[in-house]
């Protein structure tokens, strides 16, 4: 049976997959079962924030999982501490929670927002506005949150509480907006949606609004965030500190995390959400963050992670969710599909 087969055979089909069968990768390059090359600028759909196999990464990962694969929660860990203060110090933001994906990070946010709002105004005050076109997650509850109605199938009853609102435009927000509104949820560039950048003038109004109204400002950076557009996290481009910030993908380069991260006013609401596989391979976390460097650049190792039509610096760099590395061969030939791209002669 060949791999093709095996997994339409075996795997749930919960994606469509181009007709090519990945072996092995190191860096952009990617080499299917026949050893033809090619260089992937898929990025792992925001995951591969290194590139495939970064020799820091393999390091890095190979020596947590001889030292403590994982920790339950029931024990410190000085590797998730210090992930943890390295984040904090890196966004201003106060405290972490960590899980293991972005849907997850999103539900952790969700139930904070609603936890604050619950304990200062009482029962009723729990809706969540999100954006048209926004995507926020696969779990029952992200779906709902997420603003796009072809996700809203099949899966009923979704959770209850969110109402949805154009982008870009602060009258349709405040049309929504009521005195049960809790929270306001965002992507500051949607991605599913169509890789649409927010405007900063909005989100600086809708930010000022939220704070106003004691309404929670929730920014979903699982596809922004680490390094993907010029900053660090995206709300950093737009000289915003989020109420509650979710981080995911790229933040483990290959190996599952999430994290919802909260600011002053929230630090109080431990406890709102866990999860037993918290403290997993955690070094390695650590280690992409911290190699990060911000600065007129923002190489990541050796690739950087960029997403279509962001400025960085005096360039604006075009392509789909791709990793960009500094040298591209020049016998790159054709884009392939949607973003890989094929070498020939490799
Ligand atoms: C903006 C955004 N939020 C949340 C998610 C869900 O993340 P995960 O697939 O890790 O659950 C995604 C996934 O693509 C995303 O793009």
């Amino acid at each position: 049976m060949t791999t093709k087969e095996k997994d339409l055979k075996y795997i749930m089909h919960t994606y469509g997959r181009y007709d090519v069968a990945l072996k092995s990768a190191k860096g952009v390059t990617a080499y299917d079962e026949n050893g033809k090359k090619y260089i992937d600028v898929s990025s792992g759909i925001g995951v591969n924030s290194l590139g495939y196999c970064n020799d820091g990464w393999v390091e890095a990962v190979s020596k947590q999982a001889g030292t403590i694969q994982h920790m339950s929660n029931y024990f410190y860990c000085s590797q998730a501490s210090d992930l943890a203060e390295k984040l904090c110090t890196l966004t201003g933001l106060s405290k972490v929670c960590f899980g293991n994906s972005g849907a997850e990070a999103n539900e952790c946010a969700i139930k904070i927002a609603r936890k604050y709002s619950f304990d200062k105004y009482g029962e009723g005050r729990n809706e969540i506005v999100t954006l048209n076109n926004s995507f926020h997650g696969r779990t029952v509850t992200t779906l709902a949150a997420t603003g796009q109605d072809i996700f809203h199938n099949y899966f009923f009853p979704f959770t209850e509480g969110f109402k949805y609102a154009d982008a870009d435009d602060m009258d349709a927000l405040k049309a929504v907006v009521s005195d049960k509104t809790c929270a306001v949820m965002l992507e500051l560039i949607q991605g599913e949606g169509g890789v649409n950048i927010l405007d900063p003038e909005y989100v600086k109004e809708l930010v000022k609004y939220c704070n106003d109204n004691d309404i929670l400002v929730i920014v979903d950076e699982v596809q922004t965030g680490v390094g993907r557009t010029g900053k660090l996290f995206a709300h950093q481009n737009y000289g915003i500190l989020p109420d509650l910030m979710t981080v995911a993908k790229g933040l483990g380069g290959g190996l599952p995390i999430g994290v919802c991260m909260c600011g002053e006013k929230l630090k109080i609401y431990d406890h709102n959400h866990k999860t037993d596989f918290t403290n997993g391979l955690f070094r390695k976390q650590g280690y992409v963050v911290g190699r990060v460097e911000i600065g007129s650049n923002v190489w990541i190792g050796s690739d950087v992670l960029i997403l279509p039509n962001v400025r960085i610096g005096n360039n604006t760099v075009i392509a789909a969710g791709a990793i960009i590395t500094k040298n591209i061969p020049d016998n790159v030939t054709y884009i392939q599909k949607r973003n890989s791209v094929e070498v020939q002669n490799g």
